[in-house]
């Protein structure tokens, strides 16, 4: 197996072959198992999706009802676990926090954590659905200083999470339909998109026999980067920076344009999408539906609308076939649902869990599998020799 040719980014090299998800950039279309996204984000709820992910077709609703029952089961997390959260600091990112607990997680289940035993695939594919959640809302919790709260069982996988990050000790919590359901559908929208970084990082961690855990978490890390799931946080802190530096919208392009100190339109560009992200079309839809149905009025949604319109007419993003992608007006959603920034990301991730453990499973059980392992084309020096002393 000789050295075939250099690659940087993967632009132009398969990894793997994959019946999960199907993307045709030129077109702007995304298929989970064959379903368009338009029609899963407008019929269908995330934990169905993640079913249909994980297991290539949809539940029926004794499956999908036996599922739920098995993720709700498994939302506690062991009391040792949550004094982890205290040797962390408050200032910790959410995405670190979210990694490190996943990571710590497989300390507590090495008894279920054989990538070749289904019955412990199965265990960790539901422990990692159950339990992400409660640890994405306890960094939240932990970051603004407030007591976790427990899972609520009686609730559904949504509303639960919802509650955990916004209810309190204090008073009850009143669940909200709007809230709800416009979360579950961005949900649906993350779930998966082939081998994004995050997602080969999953599987190239995989590859070496690593366990789910290990695997997931260093997921977590890919995902954090501004040019990957990192992009919803840095596009909500562009629109404020624009908003209080008061350059206004058509200098801030110009400076992008000139490639000034690297800066980059935050949420623009797809390295498959050449013409339209259809997640985004799906967002930027959702977006003024929720702000006004969760009665939130928002200038930055104005702002992000205007840097969308100088853009789109805007020769150097027309001819680098730039648009706004899946991140662009997630982050304006997010914060309108009272989700502080550095928090986006991490809604992300919860998202993108089952098509990580999709591909996970889907790699583990190819007999093609090998480590992952790229070639490099070496260009330092030759042989040569060390000093020979005196
Ligand atoms: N703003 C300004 N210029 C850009 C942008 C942008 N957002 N994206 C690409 N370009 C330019 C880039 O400078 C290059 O110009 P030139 O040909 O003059 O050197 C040209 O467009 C091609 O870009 P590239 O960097 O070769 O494209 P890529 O496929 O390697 O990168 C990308 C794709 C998404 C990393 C990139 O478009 C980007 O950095 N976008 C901003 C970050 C972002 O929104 N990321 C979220 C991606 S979607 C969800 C996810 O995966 O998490």
């Amino acid at each position: 197996t000789g050295f075939t040719g250099l690659d940087y980014g993967f632009v132009n090299t398969a990894s793997t072959q994959s019946a999960i998800t199907y993307i045709d950039g030129e077109q702007g279309i995304l298929r989970y198992r064959g379903y368009p996204i338009e029609e899963l984000a407008g019929k269908s709820t995330f934990l169905e999706v993640a079913w249909l992910l994980i297991y290539g077709e949809l539940p029926t609703a004794d499956q999908l009802g036996e599922f739920d029952e098995k993720i709700r089961h498994h939302t506690l997390l062991h009391e040792d676990l949550k004094r982890f959260f205290s040797s962390l600091p408050h200032t910790a990112h959410p995405m670190s926090v979210l990694s490190s607990a996943v990571s710590a997680l497989s300390t507590y289940y090495e008894d279920s954590s054989d990538p070749h035993d289904p019955d412990h695939v199965e265990l960790t594919t539901v422990r990692l659905l159950a339990k992400l959640p409660v640890i994405a809302a306890y960094a939240h919790k932990k970051s603004i200083g407030q007591a976790f709260l427990y899972p609520d069982n009686s609730m559904n996988f949504v509303d639960n999470f919802l509650k955990l990050n916004f209810g309190n000790m204090a008073e009850p919590y009143t669940t909200d339909p709007v809230l709800s359901k416009a979360l579950d559908r961005l949900l649906i929208l993350h779930e998966d998109h082939e081998q994004n970084a995050s997602t080969s990082t999953v599987r190239l961690v995989g590859s070496t026999g690593a366990n789910l855990y290990a695997s997931i978490s260093a997921g977590i890390q890919a995902l954090s980067g501004p040019l990957h799931g990192g992009a919803n946080e840095a596009v909500l802190q562009m629109l404020a920076r624009i908003r209080d530096s008061g350059e206004g919208v058509g200098k801030f392009v110009d400076r992008v344009k000139r490639k000034e100190d690297g800066v980059k339109l935050m949420g623009f560009g797809h390295r498959v999408y050449k013409n339209y992200d259809p997640r985004a079309r799906l967002v930027k839809e959702s977006a003024d539906e929720v702000l006004a149905g969760l009665g939130v009025n928002d200038p930055l949604l104005d702002l992000a609308k205007e840097l969308e319109q100088i853009a789109l007419e805007d020769d150097y993003f027309k001819e680098r076939r730039l648009y706004p992608n899946v991140d662009f007006y997630t982050g304006v959603i997010y914060k309108a649902m009272g989700f502080p920034t550095r928090m986006f990301t991490v809604l992300f991730a919860i998202g993108r869990l089952p098509g990580w453990m999709a591909h996970w499973r889907e790699m583990n059980l190819d007999p093609q599998t090998k480590i992952g392992r790229p070639q490099q084309l070496y260009i330092g020096e030759a042989e040569r020799h060390y000093p020979s002393a005196g």
